[in-house]
């Protein structure tokens, strides 16, 4: 269903047409502890109504369900069909633009909305539109993981800095956004204070991980992001040697498979910063 004018193309690409739910998935479910620590951080009651604002594949409508219980409600909302369809399996969902939503003023005690407010072309409209959906004394959690991981190749800091940097030229050419336009994470405590939100608060969560992995951090770390998110679309990027050294350190055949190694160590932050709508 939708139920309102949606959007062409946001700032990363995102469109209701397009589709990346296995990357969501495969996220979920290699920061699941983290992401399931900053809901409980949250202090949801029993009874509360919570909107999931951009709720991608949905896992986060079950995590926050289970907090507000049977007399609570929660609810998703996102741009992508897939993603919609993929979370209806998990909760209740409705395809919508968070600029323009289908609910009243004052409906909602909470709104979670995890790397969302990155993808708008408007950030600062996305977070009016969210806070004039919540009651009095409603909270506006916003969530981003760190744009590249903070550590990735712990002996080899050369190395992550080039691929670092290769990702950001590959980012800067497809989407047309520069270093600027990549640090979301940074100004989530300027979008809440500048739309009037007070008490405002940031919890960084680190996700750390080291050999021997699991098989859904390895899903994530080996698929999503070495092969899916570097792989061969760095290799304009890079010099030559780099690239080899670098594809050798992904290939979980390679006798050199990074995350097989005992220094292995993955880092990744999750910033939660949320703000509370009072009356004046
Ligand atoms: C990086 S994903 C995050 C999804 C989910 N919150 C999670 O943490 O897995 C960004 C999501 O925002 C959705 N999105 C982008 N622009 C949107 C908009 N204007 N309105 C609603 N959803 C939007 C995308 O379709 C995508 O599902």
């Amino acid at each position: 269903m939708s139920v309102n004018p949606l959007p062409a193309r946001g700032l990363l690409g995102d469109t209701a047409a397009r589709d990346y739910s296995e990357k969501l998935r495969r996220f979920n479910a290699f920061a699941a502890p983290e992401l399931r620590a900053a809901i409980a951080g949250l202090g949801l009651r029993p009874g509360m109504r919570v909107l999931d604002a951009g709720c991608g594949t949905g896992e986060a409508l079950a995590w926050l369900a289970a907090e507000v219980g049977r007399h609570g409600n929660v609810v998703g909302v996102d741009l992508s069909r897939a993603h919609v369809e993929a979370a209806r399996a998990l909760g209740d969902a409705v395809q919508a633009d968070v600029a323009a939503l289908p609910f009243a003023a004052g409906t909602f005690d909470l709104i979670w909305s995890v790397n969302v407010v990155n993808h708008l072309r408007a950030p600062r409209d996305g977070v009016r539109a969210l806070a004039s959906l919540l009651r009095d004394g409603g909270r506006l959690a916003l969530g981003q993981s760190s744009f590249l991981p903070d550590m990735v190749f712990a002996w080899d800091a050369r190395l992550e800095r080039v691929v670092n940097e290769a990702v950001r030229a590959y980012y800067r050419d497809k989407y047309a956004v520069d270093e600027r336009g990549l640090a979301a994470v940074r100004a989530t405590v300027g979008l809440l204070r500048e739309e009037g939100l007070h008490d405002v608060r940031a919890q960084t969560f680190s996700i750390d991980r080291i050999s021997p992995v699991n098989p859904d951090d390895e899903r994530y770390i080996a698929g999503t992001l070495f092969r899916d998110s570097w792989g061969s679309r760095l290799a304009t990027y890079m010099d030559a040697d780099d690239y080899d050294a670098m594809m050798r350190l992904c290939d979980p055949v390679n006798a050199a498979f990074a995350l097989r190694r005992p220094d292995f160590h993955f880092l990744q932050t999750f910033t939660l910063t949320t703000g509370t709508l009072s009356a004046k």
